[in-house]
């Protein structure tokens, strides 16, 4: 054997020994979930796939890669859009699917304790069922871990309200690369004693530290839910109506979505199931805001929500809205937004974005992308859409009928523009390996030295999530 093999069969000895064959997945064993995330790259089968159920055991296996030299990569719900969660041959894939479970709800602190495999949509629904409210929402509730989540530093449809993943973190615990837990568990809104250490491990894609355990700020539940699309006829006017949203709506505004007619056309005559609020007979519009509104009450919320867009229809702001009457109708609205999962049948090893850029640049950046795409890549169909009051746009790109999908020609087309506009090439999913190479066209030199300056100093050996985002 060679002393790669020894230490390979020395490690999972061990682990079999302290851990139990329940958490240690190898041989016909391992299961084909666990060879990739959502990212569309080739599969990669692990060495073996490690799944404790609590914090000491994440910690015994940390200590004996570090010591054998194994390296090790986090693995939530796998719907990661960039290949961070896909481990290679000779790497443990450290799934977080047995470490699940709400700990603790303390209403006065409006906290809820979590452990990091949970599901998102479980612990929205254990706020629900307190009578609170988990904001972070996205297509991939019912997959997708909350430590996946905070290692994505995940965004959404209600960032423009409630912030990024990060904004809903009071404390955590980590496990490092050497095994040593921390446990910073904070539950106070401020907390000024030093270095606030939970940012070190939020939003660095499991590269420096596993992220064990959560205390997750809770939110009143609210009390109504005003949704409506609105069309129009220029972009001039989706920026009129979110600067009239923030102000007309104030603190109630808690999703402004885009979409662009390519999309919407897609999402309205493609996606199976989903109806054109409009009706199919309704003339072609420039852009389709999404917007919703979370109120406190009922009796007045909808009342001035309607008021509101009565106004802007009546003054020749917006040539069309229509407003949500029930929640399947509301259902339906987010059902056009959330077409774009049809993508991945529809056009399959696709490619997608998720851009930032300043908000008053995103209609001409989406006209010049479509315009070189389709000089650079002839033949080429690309979609827009996203979470416009958040900066953020996401573009998915496929060229019919080829076996392999003109990936560089396409990245180099959408992030040479994001660097003329100063955006950036990640607002949400992350860098993981696929995003790798364009880095510096949204950080400086010395930021990314930084970067690894940190990453060097939690992780010498480089022996967690090795390779990806820097
Ligand atoms: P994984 O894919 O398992 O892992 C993601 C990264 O985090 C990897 O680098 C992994 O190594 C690391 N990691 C996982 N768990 C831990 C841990 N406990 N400690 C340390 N590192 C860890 N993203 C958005 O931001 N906004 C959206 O609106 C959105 N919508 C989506 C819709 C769909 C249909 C899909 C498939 C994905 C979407 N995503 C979105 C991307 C993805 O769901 C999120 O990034 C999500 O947060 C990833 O969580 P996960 O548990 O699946 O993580
Ligand atoms: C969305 C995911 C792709 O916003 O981030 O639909
Ligand atoms: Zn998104």
């Amino acid at each position: 054997m060679t002393m790669t093999a020894t230490a390979q069969s020395t490690v999972l000895q061990e682990l079999l020994e302290k851990l139990g064959p329940t958490a240690v997945l190898t041989g016909n064993n391992l299961p084909v979930r666990n060879h990739n995330d959502y990212s569309g790259m080739l599969p990669s089968r692990p060495l073996a796939v490690v799944r404790p159920s609590d914090t000491q055991g994440i910690s015994t296996v940390m200590r004996l890669c570090n010591l054998h030299g194994i390296a090790v990569v986090p693995q939530g719900g796998l719907t990661g859009l960039c290949g961070g969660a896909r481990a290679g041959e000779d790497q443990i894939a450290l799934s977080m699917e047995r470490m699940v479970g709400i700990e603790e709800i303390d209403p006065a602190s409006a906290t809820m304790t979590v452990r990091a495999g949970t599901p998102l949509e479980t612990v929205q629904q254990a706020a629900a069922d307190a009578g609170f409210f988990c904001p972070l929402d996205l297509g991939a509730r019912g997959s997708c871990a909350i430590g996946g989540n905070l290692s994505t530093n995940a965004g959404g449809n209600r960032v423009i309200r409630y912030g990024m993943a990060r904004e809903m973190v009071l404390g955590l615990e980590a496990v490092l690369a050497d095994g040593t837990v921390v446990t910073s568990m904070n539950k106070m809104i401020k907390n000024n004693a030093g270095f606030d250490l939970k940012h070190l491990f939020i939003g660095s894609e499991g590269t420096l530290g596993i992220i064990t355990r959560i205390v997750l700020k809770m939110f009143p539940k609210p009390a109504s839910t005003m949704t409506a699309i609105c069309a129009a006829d220029d972009f001039e006017t989706v920026l009129r109506l979110l600067s009239s949203a923030r102000s007309e709506l104030g603190p109630l505004l808690s999703a402004f979505e885009v979409m662009w007619p390519d999309y919407w056309t897609f999402a309205t005559t493609q996606a199976p199931g989903v109806r054109n609020p409009f009706g199919h007979d309704a003339p072609p519009r420039a852009a389709y805001v999404l917007i919703e509104a979370l109120g406190t009450d009922p009796t007045l919320d909808a009342p001035r929500f309607e008021a509101w867009l009565g106004r802007l229809l009546e003054n020749g702001v917006i040539p069309d809205a229509a407003v949500a009457q029930s929640v399947a109708d509301a259902g339906a609205f987010w059902g056009v937004r959330d077409a774009c999962g049809e993508l991945h049948t529809l056009w399959p090893r696709h490619m997608a974005f998720d851009i930032g850029l300043p908000v008053a640049a995103m209609d001409e950046y989406a006209r010049r992308c479509k315009e070189k795409l389709a000089e650079r890549v002839p033949g080429c169909l690309s979609v827009f859409y996203g979470h416009i009051g958040d900066g953020n746009m996401h573009i998915v790109a496929f060229l019919p009928g080829v076996a392999t999908q003109p990936k560089d020609d396409v990245e180099e087309v959408v992030y040479e523009l994001v660097r003329a506009y100063h955006g950036t090439v990640s607002a949400e999913h992350g860098i993981g390996t696929l995003k790798q190479r364009w880095l510096g066209h949204a950080r400086t030199p010395e930021e990314i030295a930084l970067m690894r300056t940190l990453k060097g100093a939690l992780d010498p050996k480089n022996l967690l999530n090795p390779g990806k985002v820097v």
